[in-house]
């Protein structure tokens, strides 16, 4: 086997896709475009790993850096074309003379297990080169392969550059190829910029190979969609499509229901236990994990948290938190970061619970705000109910222990501890502590002023008359 450097083109600016933020950034399935790139070459046992960044290129090294370390990053200063992205990594491998793997940055859904078949193919064969192509029913935009009449490439012609007769040749160029280091790097310096769009094209080292006498070999791919590039919005749409349906697809397979693949977003890095429902129109991010036999959605919305088993989050966002077993969250219930939940507990409608722990059996159905507060076990919120913790300079917290009953639409003002087994009556601005075992009520007692509607209706008579 040769050895392998990868190297990935990533410095164009990707002007179709008419965006202030770089292509290469653009995210694909909750992660930058480049990010599958990056780890495909890492799962790949590949040791040289090599990026050309060009625009922008202090803000995606960042990226790159977060992704992959070893990564090392060269500059290509001006975007002439692909096939000058590539002379620049020469000096990089001046002394390697294995297998100089080529990667896009945007063609994210490229699979590992296909990425084998052409370095595999490669290492078994003469060629100088080895590419993937496909056939697409519409080929507009992509570099078109030229086959002599025994099949074999001869050249590939860019859009711009196109004859009639070429432009209905619908086998297509993936941009993805296994170069012989030295024949490469031999062609790549006979390339000129002598095209419509006056750039050095990549793809002519392939007719300067052939002239040469050496082999290339085109792949032709059965599923097109693994080698779709990103150039416009519309074509990052539909590889996003792809990539979430195929992520919903994996969790299916490990006996996780998904009513509408179309319709849910799961990033990856997520665990989901078996039984679990998700209903449509529901996003989960990177680092969530989801018990099993749980009911997920319609519309929820689960970042980077963990959710027990046998919970059901309806219609609710759950950020950064943990949420226990048999739980039930929604609908339209916001759980903001730094939030435990434990076991049998029930957030219901129209409920915000920031930095909050809330233990075992607690009820909180209605309307409510708990920010920076502690819940015992069987605890009961009434409706309407907030925790005043803020008081313009620092945040405050309350405590509410075991068993305690809160009033509907109850203020309590932060600092403040509800004691154990205690009640507050409704309507009560508590401000402060409650013993154990005991009643806080704090509102203004109620007057009755009988017959004053009578004595009301009178006076206006009385009025009208005089007029
Ligand atoms: C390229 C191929 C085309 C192929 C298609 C497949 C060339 C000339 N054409 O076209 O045959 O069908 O990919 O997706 O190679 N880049 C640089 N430096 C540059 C220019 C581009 O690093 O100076 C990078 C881009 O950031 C991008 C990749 O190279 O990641 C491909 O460039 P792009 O402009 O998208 O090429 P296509 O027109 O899609
Ligand atoms: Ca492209």
């Amino acid at each position: 086997m040769s050895a392998i450097t990868s190297v990935i083109l990533a410095a164009g600016q990707g002007k179709r896709m008419n965006s202030s933020l770089p292509k290469v950034l653009h995210p694909v399935a909750g992660k930058p475009m480049i990010f599958y790139s990056l780890d495909i070459a890492i799962s790949l046992g590949i040791e040289k790993r090599i990026v050309v960044l060009g625009h922008q290129i202090e803000r995606i090294k960042d990226t790159v850096n977060s992704i992959d370390r070893e990564a090392i990053c060269v500059h290509q200063r001006e975007q002439l074309g692909t096939a000058q992205a590539l002379q620049e990594v020469e000096p990089y491998l001046s002394d390697f003379s294995g297998i100089v793997l080529v990667l896009s940055a945007d063609v994210p859904l490229l699979k590992q297990s296909t990425l084998h078949k052409i370095i595999n193919h490669q290492n078994s064969s003469s060629a100088c080169c080895t590419l993937f192509t496909t056939k697409l029913d519409n080929p507009e935009g992509y570099g078109r392969i030229i086959r002599n009449k025994s099949g074999e490439v001869e050249a590939i012609v860019e859009q711009s550059d196109l004859s009639e007769e070429e432009n209905q040749i619908n086998e297509i160029n993936g941009g993805i190829y296994c170069f012989n280091s030295k024949e490469l790097f031999t062609a790549l310096a006979l390339v000129k910029r002598d095209n419509e769009q006056k750039e050095y094209y990549l793809t002519d080292v392939i007719k300067i190979m052939r002239d040469k006498g050496c082999l290339v070999e085109g792949i032709i791919l059965k599923d097109p969609a693994e080698i779709m590039g990103i150039n416009t919005q519309e074509e990052l749409s539909r590889v996003n499509q792809i990539m979430y349906k195929r992520n919903a697809l994996e969790h299916m397979e490990k006996g996780v229901t998904i009513i509408s693949p179309e319709n849910t977003f799961l990033e990856k890095n997520v665990q989901i236990g078996k039984g679990t429902i998700i209903y449509p129109f529901t996003i989960i991010t990177a680092g969530s994990e989801i018990g099993s036999n749980c009911h997920i959605g319609p519309y929820s919305h689960i970042l980077g948290s963990h959710i027990g088993n046998q919970t059901k989050i309806l219609s609710s966002m759950v950020e950064q938190s943990q949420i226990g077993n048999k739980t039930s969250i929604g609908p339209y219930a916001h759980i903001r970061p730094e939030s435990i939940i434990g076991d049998d507990v029930k957030i219901g409608n129209y409920v915000e619970v920031k930095k909050t722990y809330i233990d075992t059996g607690t009820r909180v159905s209605h309307l409510t705000y708990l920010g920076d507060a502690t819940l015992g076990k069987k605890v009961n919120i009434g409706a309407g109910t907030i925790t005043c913790n803020y008081d313009g300079i620092r945040k405050n917290p309350t405590t509410i222990e075991d068993g305690v009953f809160i009033g509907s639409n109850n203020s309590l003002v932060a600092p403040v501890t509800i004691g154990k087994n205690s009640y507050t009556a409704a309507g009560s601005t508590i401000t402060n502590n409650v013993p154990p075992r005991s009643l806080g009520i704090a509102r203004a007692r109620q007057e009755n002023i009988v017959g004053w509607v009578d004595k009301k209706n009178k006076k206006e008579q009385n009025t009208k008359r005089e007029k």
